[in-house]
């Protein structure tokens, strides 16, 4: 009989199924175990969930929530506390690297005021008086449930060939609603009306590339005047351009990745689409618009003068065409609506734990002296990862191996992870421990955190013994390349230092789709750092030419303006944003479902 139950009942239902067995009679829900209808195992001595768990986890991912009705102990574990303590001979490196750093902390102090600003006074004033709409900072104080998000790449968009778009023109990041975390979207209309520059488009898609690799739902608050459109010929035509938006909506929905949209403000011409295409829109009255063309383009194409409201509002949407689901008369009242539509979502929470995960026992503030200003002031890195982790516990692995890369486990927040950190050139040696390690970590289901400061010269090669031992390192390189980039655990990136040529790669570079990448604002991003080009131009004039474009571009701020990263955190902010990290990344365990693909879910 039960045989039959678990064929039939399974996804949701075969859930409450087994949930209702565990908790009226374990015993019946052994006796199904026994007829397991993945491997037709008729007896396991393990309890149903590890079968589960352990046998069936890529077919049987629905089932997974099931964990959170079972007590689940941590097995204890307590790593050796390692030596975080400086030698007084490295002072002066100490103090020429916190110089540096309280530099680099200024500009991150300078950038972070200038985005609060927006698009300036007049477009704040345009916005709150004459428009009458909120500012996207307080939206989403009304949508989240506090302040304690994750905002991404909040410093991209500066330094553009086409000027300066504060925040890009959008906020994006990952918040709570009702204690779930959600990636949001939000356009701030105070930058030219919201409208989408190639870069706004680059970080949208950021954002919902965040949303699908970590499943997370995800709200969009619309408020954009399109396209920007001077720069039409880069926002329309590619791959990645705002088409895409579109594109990703309908996969994520397929991928059952749920998706909210606030119309709270102008929806023109693509921007249409995004509350059109979302599972459930809320539209706010006398603010919300969608429309393929507004008035103006009405009236040069058929001489009608019509209004924003009539043409494409509130209550046309909400009565008429049914492009929205809910009709919000103020602002407050729809990010309420959005609120109770991701409580319908049926999911269930990671349950609180009252342990409080160890601090370290060295001060987080000596990160500022340790965050190298060069890389030739790097110090050893376990006095950064003593920093970093619970209890300044680390398991080191292979300590004696390859010690140019330091790798171990650790906790942060209290989450179990596999530290890679490079202490030196990616050796042969270093390389293979890395992949190794690597792999260790995707056996076991540990999510890797990088720590990169890779050597900003690649190896030259002046002999055939040396020629022999790079192309050995090469090879080397090129399987910790494969064991990174096909480990499928969740992977964090913290750009400490260096950035530089293919040692980043191995170590988790943006091209190797880390779930999430972080710069330190003392960081260099750059295939060669600058003054190591001489062996590669010929005349002064060229080297003093590359250095000098190397120094500008291998900034941290020149590379997160450019969205090549998810932001810069500061040295003493990076255990909080590691552990927010691995707690967003550990949600999805929590859903009901992991199916790959379905259909969308259709506006018809
Ligand atoms: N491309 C480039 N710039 C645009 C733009 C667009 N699509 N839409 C608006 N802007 C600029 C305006 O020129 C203005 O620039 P300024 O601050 O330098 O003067 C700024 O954005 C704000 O626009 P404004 O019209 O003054 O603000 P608003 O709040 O009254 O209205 C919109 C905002 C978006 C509703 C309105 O500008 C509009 O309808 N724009 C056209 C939208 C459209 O048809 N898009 C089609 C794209 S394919």
């Amino acid at each position: 009989m039960y045989y039959c139950m678990l064929r039939s009942f399974r996804g949701n239902n075969f859930i409450q199924l087994a949930r209702a067995s565990v908790s009226q009679n374990p015993q019946l829900w052994d006796t199904s175990l026994k007829l397991c209808t993945a491997c037709h195992t008729t007896h396991s001595p393990i309890s149903p969930l590890t079968h589960i768990l352990q046998r069936h986890r890529s077919q049987t991912a629905s089932y997974r929530c099931m964990s959170s009705t079972v007590r689940r102990r941590r097995m204890p574990s307590a790593f050796p506390v390692i030596d975080g303590t400086f030698h007084p001979f490295h002072k002066h490196v100490y103090e020429a690297n916190l110089r540096n750093s309280l530099i680099c902390q200024q500009k991150y102090l300078d950038h972070k005021q200038k985005v609060f600003k927006g698009g300036g006074e007049n477009a704040i004033a345009r916005h709150t008086q004459r428009n009458r709409k909120v500012l996207v900072r307080e939206r989403l104080r009304m949508l989240l449930d506090d302040e304690n998000y994750l905002e991404l790449s909040p410093f991209a968009g500066f330094g553009l060939p086409y000027g300066d778009i504060p925040s890009a023109g959008c906020l994006t990041g990952i918040g709570q609603i009702n204690g779930l975390w959600c990636v949001f979207i939000a356009n701030d209309a105070t930058v030219k009306g919201g409208t989408a520059y190639p870069i706004t488009v680059k970080k949208q898609l950021r954002a919902q590339d965040v949303a699908m690799q970590n499943r997370l739902p995800c709200v969009y608050l619309v408020d954009s005047g399109g396209a920007f459109l001077p720069l039409q010929s880069e926002i329309f035509p590619d791959k990645n351009q705002g088409g895409r938006t579109f594109y990703n909506e309908a996969v994520m929905s397929a991928m059952k990745i749920p998706q909210v949209a606030v119309v709270c403000g102008s929806c023109t011409a693509g921007g249409a689409y995004v509350p059109t295409m979302a599972e459930e829109a809320v539209i706010v009255h006398r603010i919300g618009t969608i429309f393929l063309g507004g008035p103006p383009l009405v009236k040069a194409a058929t001489g009608e003068e019509v209004s924003p409201e009539d043409l494409g509002g509130a209550t046309l949407h909400s009565e008429v065409s049914g492009c929205v689901d809910h009709f919000a008369t103020v602002e407050s009242e729809a990010y309420e609506y959005a609120r109770n539509i991701i409580s319908t979502l049926n999911y269930e929470l990671p349950e609180e734990t009252s342990t409080r995960p160890e601090e370290p026992l060295y001060s987080i503030d000596d990160l500022m002296g340790l965050a190298p200003r060069s890389y030739e002031y790097s110090m050893d890195i376990r006095l950064i990862v003593s920093r970093l982790t619970d209890g300044s516990r680390f398991q080191e692995f292979k300590a004696r191996y390859g010690t140019t890369l330091v790798t171990g486990f650790a906790r942060v927040e209290g989450h179990q992870i596999g530290i890679v950190a490079n202490n030196g050139e990616l050796t042969y040696e270093a390389s293979l421990k890395g992949s190794h390690f690597v792999q260790l970590c995707d056996q076991r289901d540990i999510p890797l955190v990088f720590l990169q400061n890779t050597s900003p010269v690649p190896p030259h090669t002046l002999s055939q013994a040396k020629a022999e031992s790079n192309t050995n390192r090469l090879k080397a390189q090129g399987s910790m390349m494969s064991a990174v980039a096909c480990a499928s655990v969740p992977k964090i990136t913290v750009v400490i230092g260096g950035c530089h040529g293919s040692d980043s790669y191995a170590m988790c570079g943006r091209a190797f789709d880390p779930n999430f990448l972080f710069l330190w604002p003392n960081a260099k991003v750059s295939i060669l750092a600058p003054g190591h080009s001489d062996a590669l131009v010929q005349t002064e004039e060229e080297i003093t030419q590359i250095n000098e474009m190397l120094e500008d571009e291998s900034s941290a701020f020149f590379s997160t303006g450019r969205l090549w990263d998810d932001g810069v955190i500061l040295p003493q902010d990076t255990r909080k944003v590691l552990g927010k990290c691995l707690k967003i990344i550990k949600q999805q365990e929590y859903q009901l479902s992991r199916e790959k693909m379905r259909t969308p879910l259709l506006r018809l």
